[in-house]
């Protein structure tokens, strides 16, 4: 009998792209929530993870921490177990497309959409002294990002989903003048993955732009761990139950132990009943210990070594910078400018 070889069709992976701002370390939420679910990924689909350093400054950045915290970002994506071959890893500002792209797509972009952003109306109430067209703009830089790279799924939380909308519209308005430009991408929103609120206002995202007792940082030692969990607000009825809406401290807590140990909100809290906040405390400081521990170590020895640090971002910019490019000549040639 003959024998017949079906040759799988080559089906191109999926495309992932991700970005995330180098404006301060990570926090415990930043991990949880996404960079530990990128390492998830990376089997399965092309993932592009990108330190978005252009969109850092839309608010006021002293230079040299800039700088720091960029690469400390680059080593903590190596650190977390990101595998520079298998994630393409690379600064926004090292792949020149990012900036022009975002011009053209500011000419595809209207006021009304972009005064509609509710992230626009709290940063420039924020930073009320500095609303600067590149706050105004920042979804479009955003757009840009996902649509030069054709991505298909974009790993975002929440308070991106703005964002992300206007980047379908964006692309939607692109698409209709000129035919198929870029592939319409879709949020990712991970099924692991708790959402880690402050520790000192238990109803708001943890945040690293808040003071520093409220967020846990990736790279915050122990005694910081120790000590902030035990100032982590509860309540004052001690019990130990999960409650988002009536107990946000205490279930923040929990759901923060569940993401570490991967136990259910609910087998813990019911193991934990009768127990008091001082345990569920001791035990969630352990759980963060033991989860940052293993980081910093390899972190350490990431930032040791710049020449490796160096040779993984030029690999991600030439890599990241060929893809980009392909999606703005296309761009470019169909609204009409002279090919180069
Ligand atoms: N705006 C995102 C944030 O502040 C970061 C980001 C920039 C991003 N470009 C992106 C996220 C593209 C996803 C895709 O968190």
């Amino acid at each position: 009998m003959e024998q017949t070889l079906t040759q799988a069709a080559p089906v191109r992976r999926q495309r992932i792209l991700s970005g995330i701002q180098p404006s301060g370390t990570p926090t415990l939420g930043n991990y949880i929530g996404a960079m530990r679910n990128w390492k998830l990924l990376e089997d399965e689909y092309d993932c592009l993870y990108m330190i978005a350093d252009l969109h850092t400054i839309t608010v006021r950045q002293e230079p040299a921490k800039l700088r720091q915290q960029s690469i400390q970002l680059l080593a903590l994506l190596l650190a977390i177990g990101l595998d520079p071959d298998k994630n393409v890893l690379f600064f926004q500002s090292h792949v020149t497309q990012h900036a022009q792209m975002s011009w053209l797509l500011n000419c595809f972009t209207y006021m009304g959409e972009m005064s509609r952003m509710t992230q626009f109306k709290d940063k420039s109430a924020k930073h009320a002294d500095n609303v600067n067209c590149g706050l105004f703009t920042y979804p479009v830089l955003m757009a840009g990002d996902i649509l030069l790279y054709q991505a298909n799924l974009v790993p975002v939380g929440v308070d991106q989903t703005q964002h992300l909308e206007i980047c379908r519209d964006i692309a939607a308005r692109v698409n209709g003048l000129y035919g198929n430009v870029f592939t319409m991408p879709e949020g990712y929103y991970s099924k692991v993955g708790a959402r880690v609120m402050s520790l000192q206002e238990p109803t708001r995202k943890m945040s690293k732009s808040d003071p520093d007792d409220c967020f846990i940082s990736i790279l915050d030692g122990p005694d910081a761990v120790r000590r902030k969990v035990r100032r982590a607000v509860t309540d004052s009825d001690g019990e130990i139950r999960f409650d988002p809406e009536n107990k946000p401290g205490v279930s923040n807590l929990l759901s923060i132990l569940s993401a570490l140990t991967g136990e259910k909100v609910d087998a813990l809290a019911e193991s934990m009943a009768g127990k008091g906040y001082g345990e569920l405390k001791s035990a969630v400081t352990d759980a963060v210990i033991g989860t940052l521990e293993p980081i910093q170590a390899s972190f350490t020895q990431y930032m040791g070594d710049k020449a490796y640090l160096e040779s993984v971002y030029r690999s991600g910019a030439e890599r990241a910078s060929r893809i980009a490019e392909r999606t703005l000549s296309k761009l470019m040639k169909k609204i009409g400018f002279v090919g180069r």
